[in-house]
């Protein structure tokens, strides 16, 4: 089985944050969420990896190379616009041939990991399985309705008065028959190709589509507190990991990870808490549930449940809590070129 993973899109709810890096890199736990779906994929044994991408091109490939530090190959398939989610599809069709494969948007996160789906999905002949998961307000996503045996029978893109309350997650495992599906919709009204509408041309062509209940974490980082909550859940999965210098007058309590390169001085962190290479944490009171990038510098701060991207600096702010600092940012008392963004209460004051 191959993979097409998107990484097109254009990243409107998240800005001002996708404005320096897109969404699939922003790292969660310390880690891009690209980097936690191709170890998703590689976890079902999948080696081809096709990844949709539009203009953060170079960004991608400078993280994911030729796949072979994860074990893949992967293929990088341009699209020149985000023309919806079937138009890649339609554009990946070279690649696909005519293997299955699974359908990843390159935005979802998905802790237990979707082994399960794809071996019903092997075990069950279907045109199309898809990952879906009871929500307690389905009107803000794809709604499937299935009979009693889990066949897929309508398709409603955010009902106003959702028939069933299985929303649908970004994963779909598909046969070739999607090919046809995906060349015979059209654009819909907001002028996109839209993989419901082709599921929908599927069922409706007699084809089976079945779904399957996802019970585990999931969230589509693409909003501030869903990039926080999948932070706090993949941080409570990290096992403690000291490789850069810690020294005598702080105190390491919990699940915390020191990348190599990383220097924690005279400061108290508390797990669940990953440090990134080469960051420094000086006179600082960390966690939990805090991940710092890489090359961050951190003076005299409090932060907790935050992510602060590469290169990100804090000093003199105590307080900092269910925070996102974009990348290379300042936030200090006098910070010239501050930049925060989170779509909570996000931002307590300076301490001096
Ligand atoms: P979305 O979150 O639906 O779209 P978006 O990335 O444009 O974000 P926003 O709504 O905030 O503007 O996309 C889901 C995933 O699919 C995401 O990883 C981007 C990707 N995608 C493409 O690769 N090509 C496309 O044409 C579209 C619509 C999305």
């Amino acid at each position: 089985m191959k993979a097409l993973v998107l990484c097109g899109g254009s990243g409107t709810r998240l800005r001002p944050l996708s404005h320096s890096m897109p969404k699939q890199l922003i790292p969660v736990a310390g880690r891009p969420v690209l980097v936690h779906v191709v170890e998703n994929l590689r976890e079902l044994g999948v080696e081809e990896i096709g990844v949709i991408v539009g203009d953060w091109r170079e960004a991608i490939e400078e993280v994911l190379g030729d796949g072979s530090a994860y074990g893949a190959r992967v293929t990088y398939i341009p699209q020149e616009a985000p023309l919806g989610l079937a138009h890649c599809v339609l554009i990946a069709r070279e690649f696909l041939g005519e293997d299955d494969f699974v359908l990843y948007l390159g935005d979802t996160v998905l802790t237990e990991g979707i082994t399960a789906v794809a071996e019903e999905f092997a075990a069950v002949p279907s045109a199309a399985r898809l990952v879906v998961q009871k929500v307690a307000d389905p009107r803000a996503f794809g709604v499937a309705e299935t009979d009693a045996d889990g066949r897929v029978t309508r398709l409603v893109e955010k009902p106003s008065e959702p028939a069933t309350d299985l929303a649908v997650v970004g994963v779909y495992f598909f046969t070739a028959a999607i090919h046809e599906a995906v060349a015979a919709v059209p654009p819909s009204a907001r002028g996109e190709r839209e993989i419901t509408d082709a599921i929908q041309w599927l069922v409706d062509a007699g084809h089976e589509v079945r779904a399957t209940v996802h019970s585990g974490f999931w969230r589509d980082t693409g909003r501030i507190g869903d990039l926080l909550e999948c932070n706090r859940e993949l941080l409570n999965g990290v096992r403690r990991r000291i490789g850069g210098r810690v020294d005598g007058a702080s105190e390491i309590t919990g699940e915390v990870v020191v990348e190599e390169g990383a220097v924690v001085v005279r400061s108290r962190i508390t797990g669940p808490v990953f440090i990134g290479a080469g960051a420094v944490v000086r006179d600082s009171h960390i966690g939990p549930h805090t991940a710092i990038g890489a090359g961050c510098a951190v003076e005299a701060a409090g932060i907790t449940d935050s992510i602060l991207l590469p290169g990100a600096g804090v000093r003199r702010v105590g307080g900092v809590h269910a925070s996102v600092l974009a990348r290379e940012s300042a936030a200090g008392p006098a910070a010239p070129r501050l930049r925060l963004a989170a779509d909570r209460p996000a931002w307590v004051g300076a301490a001096a």
